[in-house]
C-alpha cells in the first residue's frame, strides 16, 4: 500500500530561486508507491536548466533531482528516472515525464516512488557511484547502444567528454571494445580521458580539430553529441560514410547549417534520443554489471550544498558526475 505523508523535505524551485523546504505534501503518492530513504543523489544539466527557467512546463514547489540511490526494506535500489515510458520501445508515451519535476525528485530525505521504478544496486557500487548511474547511464545507453547500435569495430567520437552523459557513453563504448575519441573545451579533461582509455582527444575550440582528426583516423563511425548548434557542421565533416550521429541534447541550440549534401551522399543517419525505456534501463544496469563499470565521479557534496555543485556544473568545471550525500540530514 502507498503511504501519504506531509512534511517532505527537499530542494524546490520557488519564485524562480532554489530553496530548501521542509513542509511539502507528498504529491507522488499512489497506492502502488513505496516510501524510500534517499542515501545519495546526483546532479544533471536538466536541474540547471530548470533553475534558470529554460526547461519546458516548469512547475514550482516540486523537489528537483532525477537520480537517486535509495533504501527500501533494508536493500539499496537505483531509481529509474523514466516515469510512464509506455509500451513502445521506439518512443515514450504522451504521459511520459522525468523524475524530479513534475513529480517530486531525489534532492530530498525521502521519496515515494512506484516499485516498478526500483532496481537493485549492483553490490560492487558505492552509494555515490550508484547515484551517478541512472539518468546519465540510461541516456548514454539508449543513444549509444539502442539507437546508434555500436559494435566493437566502430570508431566512436564523444563530443564534450566533460559531461555526465558523455562520460557514461565513453565508458560504455570502451567496455564494448570500440576505439573512442573525445573532444572537450578543456585540455585537462582531454588528458584525463586519455588516461581513462581514449585513443585521442581534440579541443573543439581549435578550428583545425576536424582536419587533425581526419588526418589521424580518417573519420569516425559513430558520434554522440549533446551540443548541437553551429558546431554540428564540424561533426558532419568527420562522420564516415554510413555513420550514425546520436543527439541527446541541444546545449548550443538549433542546428542551422546542416550540410544536406554530405548527409545524403554519405548515407549518414542522425538519431534523436531521449532518456530511455524500462527495457533500456534494465539492459543498462545489466551491461554495467557485466563489465564492472564504475561511474566516474567528479565531486561529492553534502545535499545542503546543492548550490555549490550547481555552480560547478554551470561553469563547466566538472569531469564526471556531481553527487550529493544525505548524511547531513540524519
Ligand atoms: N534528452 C535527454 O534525455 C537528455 C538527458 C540528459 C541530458 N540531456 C541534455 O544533454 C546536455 C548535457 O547534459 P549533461 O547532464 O551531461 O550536462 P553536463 O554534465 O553539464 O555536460 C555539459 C556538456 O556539454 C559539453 N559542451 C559544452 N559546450 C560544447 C561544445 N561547444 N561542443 C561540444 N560539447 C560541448 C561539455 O563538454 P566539455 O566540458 O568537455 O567541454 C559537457 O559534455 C544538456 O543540454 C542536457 O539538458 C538530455
Amino acid at each position: 500500500m502507498g503511504l501519504f505523508f506531509w512534511g517532505m523535505k527537499g530542494w524546490i524551485l520557488k519564485n524562480g530561486s532554489l530553496v530548501w523546504e521542509d513542509q511539502l505534501p507528498d504529491e507522488n503518492q499512489t497506492t502502488e508507491h513505496v516510501v524510500c530513504d534517499v542515501l545519495t543523489s546526483a546532479l544533471n544539466h536538466r536541474d540547471v536548466w530548470i533553475k534558470y527557467g529554460k526547461y519546458p512546463d516548469i512547475k514550482e514547489n516540486i523537489i528537483l533531482g532525477s537520480d537517486g540511490c535509495v533504501i527500501f526494506d533494508g536493500k539499496r535500489y537505483l531509481i529509474n528516472p523514466s516515469i510512464q515510458w509506455g509500451n513502445n520501445e521506439l518512443a515514450q508515451s504522451d504521459e511520459y515525464s522525468v523524475l524530479g519535476m513534475p513529480t517530486h525528485g531525489t534532492f530530498s530525505d525521502k521519496i515515494s516512488i512506484s516499485k516498478e521504478n526500483l532496481i537493485l544496486v549492483p553490490d560492487y557500487l558505492t552509494d555515490e557511484e550508484a547515484a551517478a548511474l541512472p539518468l546519465a547511464g540510461l541516456t548514454a545507453y539508449r543513444a549509444l547502444i539502442s539507437r546508434a547500435r555500436t559494435t566493437p569495430s566502430d570508431v566512436v567520437l564523444i563530443n564534450g567528454i566533460g559531461g555526465g552523459v558523455a562520460m557514461m557513453a565513453f565508458q560504455f563504448a570502451l567496455a564494448q571494445g570500440c576505439k573512442v575519441i573525445v573532444t572537450s573545451g578543456h585540455q585537462w579533461k582531454l588528458d584525463l580521458a586519455i588516461k581513462l582509455g581514449a585513443h585521442a582527444g581534440y579541443l573543439y575550440t581549435d578550428d583545425q580539430w576536424t582536419k587533425r582528426l581526419i588526418a589521424d583516423f580518417g573519420g569516425v563511425d559513430v558520434i554522440i553529441d549533446s551540443a548541437g548548434g553551429d558546431g554540428f557542421s564540424n561533426l558532419m565533416k568527420v562522420i564516415k560514410p554510413g555513420g550514425r550521429i546520436a543527439i541527446y541534447g541541444g546545449t548550443h541550440g538549433k542546428i542551422t547549417n546542416l550540410n544536406t549534401q554530405v548527409l545524403f551522399w554519405r548515407q549518414v543517419s542522425i538519431l534523436g534520443s531521449t532518456m530511455g525505456s524500462d527495457q533500456d534501463f534494465k539492459e543498462m544496469v545489466d551491461f554495467v554489471q557485466k563489465y564492472d563499470i564504475k561511474p566516474v565521479i567528479d565531486e561529492v557534496f553534502p545535499l545542503s550544498q546543492l548550490e555549490l555543485g550547481m555552480k560547478k556544473m554551470e561553469t563547466g568545471q566538472q569531469f564526471g558526475k556531481i553527487i550529493f550525500q544525505n548524511q547531513d540530514l540524519r
